[in-house]
């Protein structure tokens, strides 16, 4: 069975751009891959967060994968920092990268531009890092959004110099997967492209009812159509998005025929859209109140996870040592 690494930074709760984006894809192909999903907690600290705040959020994920549908069984889920081979092997690669291509990742310069302050050398070493949760369990696949195609990329420079460096056939490049017709951008619902946390317009798995109702008849929109079958400008066309992803088949047509003979009203669109969103909602939100209560259940997925991982990190980090010349250890 082919191998698929995916990481998330501990950054807050999911949005449903997390889950029509990758999570619901995550479920899929835990089924047909061997997956190892983790929690980028190393990743996180270039932000330094704070101590307590570290362990909440990695939770957060960990109850909220778990709730829309990861299953411990069947895909490894756990926490990098639970693979402390993980920052050897970063040390080891952190070597063979080279300062001025970690200067011109798009990702490292937009990131020091917006904390000019905080412009750390974790941060600028993070394409490696991310190097090195892939390539430690040889993962085939890696999917990924537009925003990490370039990290992948580094990946993959990264395996190739270490092959050319050492004279060795070790890594090979991991692919980028990708989900074709069943990868969706959520929009945002103040007329922006997509749903992101920084910007504020994300409905959240955690989301009450309330929350969510209140939350979509707030949407832009804009004065209506006026010609029939006229194209849908892209506050409007956002609408529809969301539809399609939530609601029934026979909603979305009478919704689709009102916009065309100009008889649409948004507010009935909204009252509709907000109900069927709950739908998607209300049941994960519930599971992950129960999941988050049970410490000792996330204890014993974040251990089964970790002895998962473990495994083939191990491994992999002593043949590298000892491609790079060092000789095992014996304690
Ligand atoms: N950089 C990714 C992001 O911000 C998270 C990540 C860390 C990751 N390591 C990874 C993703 C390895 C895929 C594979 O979204």
């Amino acid at each position: 069975m082919q191998t698929v690494v995916s990481g998330i930074r501990p950054t807050g709760d999911l949005h449903l751009g997390n889950y029509f984006g990758a999570l619901r894809n995550f479920v899929k192909m835990q089924n047909d891959y061997n997956c190892y999903f983790f929690v980028a907690d190393y990743h996180s600290l270039t932000t330094h967060p704070h101590p307590d705040h570290l362990q909440v959020n990695v939770r957060k994920i960990l109850s909220q994968y778990i709730a829309a549908g990861l299953d411990p069984e069947k895909c490894t889920l756990y926490i990098q920092s639970d693979i402390p081979e993980t920052a050897e092997f970063y040390m080891l690669m952190n070597m063979n990268a080279y300062i001025g291509e970690l200067e011109r990742v798009v990702v490292f310069k937009e990131k020091a531009r917006q904390n000019p302050d905080n412009i750390n050398a974790g941060l600028l070493t993070y394409a490696v890092l991310m190097a090195c949760d892939i390539l430690i369990q040889k993962a085939d696949y890696v999917p990924v959004g537009k925003d990490q195609e370039q990290h992948l990329e580094m990946t993959c420079k990264y395996a190739r110099r270490f092959n050319n460096i050492y004279g060795v056939e070790y890594f090979k490049e991991p692919k980028a997967f990708s989900f074709g017709k069943d990868l969706i951008k959520v929009p945002g619902l103040d007329g922006s492209g997509k749903m992101g946390k920084s910007d504020n317009n994300g409905i959240y798995l955690i989301d009450s009812d309330k929350d969510i109702r209140k939350k979509v008849m707030k949407a832009v929109t804009d004065s209506g159509p006026t010609e029939p079958n006229s194209e849908k400008p892209q506050v409007i066309q956002n609408l529809f998005t969301f539809m399609n992803l939530v609601s029934e088949k026979s909603t979305i047509e009478h919704f689709e025929n009102a916009w065309n003979d100009c008889s649409i009203r948004y507010g009935d669109m909204k009252k509709q859209l907000a109900e069927d969103i709950i739908k998607t909602v209300a049941p994960i939100r519930e599971r992950i109140q129960e999941i988050e209560k049970d410490t000792d259940y996330l204890d014993k997925v974040a251990k089964m996870g970790a002895e998962k991982a473990h495994i083939r990190a191990t491994q992999t980090v002593q043949e590298v040592r000892q491609i790079f010349g060092f000789r095992p250890v014996h304690y």
